[in-house]
């Protein structure tokens, strides 16, 4: 059972970027913080991340113009500089932060941090912890840190909808999994519900990440953008497991091999991941073929060094020291998300959003490998900064220049979100049938955006998918708990999606058109949706 609270902070979700607003605003401002979740407090698609954190901790060669550059290129034309700035400048800080509230990064005899290099970085600047379970490390230091400070705690509670007064967000609406409907009061609310993987039939992302902090923006009308880049981490394990095991991008930083099923190498390993994943799926097409292979063979200690990675390819029954690993591209982080300033405000006053589920223009058109967690723990704490400023509304600086129409925007308007039963209307279904039916919807269509709109798309693919994911929709809108709800999300970040790719006739970044191969200069802009 919800207890109404009023509270000065509720952060929706619990990885990296709300748990470190939370503990943020509640040990270092003696901010009442509430956080509320659908899952465990501990079950965030943060504790999932492999590689790293990219954060320039070493020193010379290394310097925050390098990984500046370094990101901009990855991000194709559309990062915005001034956020990349923030990004690169104070993750360093942020990353001392973590340490400070015991996340324990690895080390060399020394105690210098190890460093990894992965895809798009011109030197290693990686830092991880457990070799590879990066994210665990640092969700597990977070979620202590959170049990202490929080006020309240939802677990298990779904978030329906935005509690919205003349225009102002108040909190949000959220259901027990009893089915209490309650209104969770709060003077500022930071949607940091992560992104929407679970639109893919193949993704790394756990199966509780369907969008469903952006169809709440766009339900109530916040301006979204950049929905069209979605980054499709090329080595997943090939296998029926859902999510996907990552093979994550530290293994090629560590000389591992990309090889075509007749064993030829055919792109250079350490491309960003959206240049390597379009060779890969191409190389695929062409071979007729559903996977690759990433040959790790020649890598000393994998046991020693990934031992988190070694654990599911045993698991899968491989032996890394000899066997070549089948990979495939994998949906894996949505660049865009709710269009955020420097701050983290977004266009609704009382909003905030960070991390995955955020647009806030550090990624542009493609994300640079291990930039995610930095981007939720630099930009969570600044969303407190600037509630503790008491800020109302948003400044026209970074993404946010795109939506108050300070930088060049395309407009998409009339987003379709429908497909949601009001909360008002809300009972469970238990019944069977109905059940099966929105699991049926939400398989069809994950199996047709994976087709046409995944690695490759064009105006005919996104068009037959397009009337998939409606269909879904009308499936979603004559049920109602938790499966029709993430449907509904799923379909409102869908329909985003799919309209935002149409009218981008252009490929840039992760977004390739193949009915519009080249970039466009018209298109260097973002496409906003409200
Ligand atoms: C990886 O370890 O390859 C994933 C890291 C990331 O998503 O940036």
């Amino acid at each position: 059972m919800i207890k109404p609270a009023e509270l000065d902070l509720l952060v929706v979700g619990s990885g990296v970027a709300g748990l470190s607003a939370a503990v943020r605003a509640a040990d270092g401002h003696g901010l009442r913080v509430g956080v509320l979740t659908k899952g465990a407090l501990e079950q965030a698609t943060t504790r999932w991340a492999q590689g790293g954190v990219a954060a320039v901790l070493g020193g010379d060669p290394d310097s925050t113009d390098l990984h500046l550059a370094d990101t901009l290129a990855a991000g194709d034309g559309l990062c915005d500089v001034d956020a990349v700035r923030v990004l690169v400048e104070e993750g360093p800080g942020r990353v001392q932060d973590l340490i400070a509230l015991g996340a324990a990064f690895d080390r060399d005899e020394q105690g210098r941090f190890e460093l990894a290099r992965e895809g798009g970085h011109s030197l290693a600047r990686v830092v991880h912890a457990g070799g590879s379970a990066t994210g665990a490390e640092i969700e597990r230091a977070l979620v202590a840190a959170v049990r202490r400070a929080a006020v309240v705690i939802h677990e298990h509670a779904f978030a329906l909808d935005l509690l919205m007064e003349d225009g102002v967000c108040v909190g949000v609406r959220a259901a027990t999994d009893d089915g209490v409907i309650n209104e969770v009061r709060a003077r500022h609310v930071l949607l940091a519900s992560g992104g929407a993987g679970q639109l893919f039939a193949v993704t790394t992302n756990p199966l509780e990440s369907t969008g469903d902090g952006i169809a709440m923006a766009l339900r109530a009308g916040a301006a979204v953008a950049d929905i069209e880049f979605v980054q499709f981490h090329p080595t997943a394990l090939h296998s029926p497991r859902m999510p996907q095991p990552l093979l994550s991008e530290a293994l090629r930083g560590h000389g591992a091999l990309l090889r075509d099923t007749t064993g030829e190498r055919f792109v250079d390993e350490l491309l960003p991941r959206d240049q390597v994943s379009r060779a890969m799926t191409r190389r695929m097409l062409e071979l007729d073929v559903d996977h690759c292979w990433l040959d790790a063979t020649g890598l000393a200690e994998f046991p020693q060094r990934f031992p988190n990675i070694a654990v599911a390819l045993a698991e899968a029954g491989l032996d890394p020291s000899i066997d070549w690993l089948p990979i495939a591209p994998a949906a894996h982080y949505l660049c865009g998300g709710i269009v955020t300033d420097l701050d983290g405000a977004s266009t609704i006053p009382g909003l905030w959003a960070a991390g995955e589920a955020a647009c806030s223009g550090v990624h542009g058109a493609n994300r640079l490998a291990s930039n995610s967690l930095l981007e939720g723990m630099v930009f969570g704490a600044r969303v407190v900064e600037d509630v503790e400023r008491g800020t109302e509304t948003a400044s026209p600086t970074g993404a946010m220049r795109s939506a108050t129409g300070t930088e060049q925007t395309g407009i998409i308007g009339g987003c379709p979100v429908e497909g949601w039963a009001r909360p008002a209307e809300l009972t469970f279904d238990t019944d069977e049938s109905t059940l099966s039916d929105i699991a049926a919807a939400r398989d069809a269509l994950q199996r047709a955006m994976t087709i046409g709109a995944g690695v490759l798309r064009n105006e005919a693919s996104l068009a037959a998918t397009a009337e998939v994911v409606q269909r879904a929709g009308s499936v979603a809108a004559a049920g109602t708990g938790p499966a029709a709800w993430e449907l509904a999300n799923l379909v409102a970040v869908g329909s985003a999606l799919l309209a935002a790719a149409s009218a981008r006739t252009e490929s840039r970044g992760a977004h390739t058109r193949d009915d519009h191969p080249g970039t466009d200069p018209d298109f260097v802009c973002r496409l906003v949706l409200r």
